[in-house]
């Protein structure tokens, strides 16, 4: 067997595709290895989201340059791969700068790695085309070792691409225009996890709410539609999607938090800020007290639901006064947990062109005192989980022996003694403490309740 070592960079649909890409190697005689050192094959499934993470992957391709010489010296060839967004914004610039790499595959081309790579031992390549053909049609469904190897929690990606152009992302540029998968194909995939043991799928997309697939009636449907259908599957028990866009919340997908037990009560819902002023400027199509209703609405179906957010700050042109407005939002939603940026100007984007760009020490500043309270609430929301009884998702042994790890309907990494409990096995638990990142519970004795008592 010859050896991938593959390194995703950024979000979860990188991870979903760096395991795509592993399928499709597998068939091709390649096995995966957690080191780089020693691989033939290494792959960079790389983000360009901000500058910062961008840079990661010069810094790192240093390194893989490094390990592809030291490997040449011992007569051992080593093939270097970028692929992801990076790929797709700069394409033939990456190999100008590290000469070193071989094969250049953005998001919507992997599907050709095969040939890509059979080329490459020839020529240095590029391929970034945007969809001319539908990639998921031509992707090997993962084999049933792969799926229990990667846990009972899986990701399926349900759609891709962006058509809302917020000024400050790259996404509708990288990742192209929305496209939904069909309904038949997901399903296709969502059962083969399960036969394979998987318990948790979180259907995911740069705009998964946007979702419009073709179902197998012809007609099409929506996230909610598509929910309903996957909690059909035998052996799926938990249902999350990510990301969302609030203009996107439609009535039917907030019913299913409140109709479908297998929709998970937790919601990323990225707001991004809290000026109407900002929210205009960044093109976001909906203002502080729009998002705050929808979270009313939201709520209003299920009252326990964890909110989770993204939040820019240092947009340009933006003053203390619209920062406070994001403070405030916050500490009015009181969300469970929340991710947090500098604003990054992005090469094409239109808020790159705009004067007022904010000095990096306002944004540093901002983002301590936005960190601090976003900390506070997510404390706040795991306080309020002590002494609950909450079901758990069993999904790894735990930290010590004896331990095993899992999560709860919120999200929430919880550790508890296992008892006789196995992977992959939902139990009560009851959370008796909060540590600073996981909760820590012991088994529910029969009687005491379930989970689902939290939503009353
Ligand atoms: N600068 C900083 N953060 C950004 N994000 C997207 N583009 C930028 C940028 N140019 C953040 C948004 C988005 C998350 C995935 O990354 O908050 O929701
Ligand atoms: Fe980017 Fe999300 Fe806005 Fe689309 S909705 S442009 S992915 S921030």
């Amino acid at each position: 067997m010859k050896k991938v070592h593959i390194k995703s960079f950024g979000c979860q649909m990188n991870v979903y595709d760096g395991q795509r890409m592993a399928d499709i190697l597998s068939h091709q005689g390649y096995e995966e290895t957690a080191t780089p050192e020693g691989a033939d094959l290494i792959l960079l499934n790389t983000c360009h989201i901000r500058d910062r993470a961008v840079q990661k992957v010069y810094t790192e391709l240093g390194k893989m340059r490094d390990i592809k010489r030291a490997q040449g010296a011992e007569g051992q060839e080593t093939k270097i791969v970028v692929a992801g967004c990076v790929a797709q914004a700069e394409g033939g610039e990456i190999q100008r700068r590290q000469p070193a790499v071989d094969l250049v595959v953005g998001p919507q081309a992997y599907h050709r790695l095969p040939e890509l790579l059979a080329e490459a031992g020839k020529r240095r390549i590029v391929d970034t085309d945007l969809p001319v053909e539908d990639k998921f049609g031509f992707l090997p469904a993962p084999k049933p070792q792969a799926i229990r190897a990667r846990g009972v929690s899986a990701f399926v990606t349900v759609q891709e691409g962006c058509d809302k152009f917020c000024a400050f992302c790259v996404v509708p540029y990288t990742r192209g225009a929305e496209f939904s998968r069909p309904v038949a194909q997901v399903m296709a995939e969502v059962e083969r996890l399960a036969e394979a043991g998987v318990r948790d799928v979180t259907l995911i997309g740069q705009n998964v709410n946007a979702y419009h697939g073709e179902g197998p009636d012809g007609a099409v449907w929506g996230l909610a539609r598509l929910m309903h259908r996957v909690a059909e599957v035998p052996g799926i028990a938990r249902i999350r999607y990510t990301t969302s866009h609030p203009r996107d919340m439609d009535e039917d997908l907030i019913a299913a938090h409140r109709d479908l037990p297998q929709a998970m009560p937790f919601l990323h819902l990225p707001v991004q800020a809290g000026s109407d002023r900002i929210l205009a400027a960044m093109n976001r199509k909906h203002t502080g007290d729009e998002y705050r209703r929808l979270i009313e609405r939201i709520r209003a179906a299920r009252p326990d639901i964890a909110l989770s957010s993204d939040f820019i700050v240092g947009f340009p042109g933006e003053t203390d006064a619209d920062f406070e407005d994001t403070i405030r939002l916050v500490d009015e939603i009181g969300f469970a947990s929340s991710y947090s940026f500098k604003y990054s100007p992005r090469p094409g984007t239109p808020a790159a062109e705009l004067e007022a760009q904010i000095p990096r020490a306002v944004m540093d500043e901002r983002l301590y005192r936005l960190q601090e309270r976003i900390e506070h609430h997510r404390q706040a929301f795991n306080a309020a989980t002590v002494g609950r009884t909450v079901d758990v998702l069993l999904e790894r042994t735990g930290r010590h022996p004896g331990q095993l790890a899992g999560k709860s309907p919120y999200l929430q990494a919880v550790q508890i003694e296992g008892g006789t409990n196995r992977i992959g096995d939902i139990v009560p638990v009851v959370i008796e403490r909060a540590g600073s990142n996981s909760l820590f519970g012991r088994l529910a004795e029969p009687g005491e309740t379930g989970g689902e008592d939290m939503a009353a």
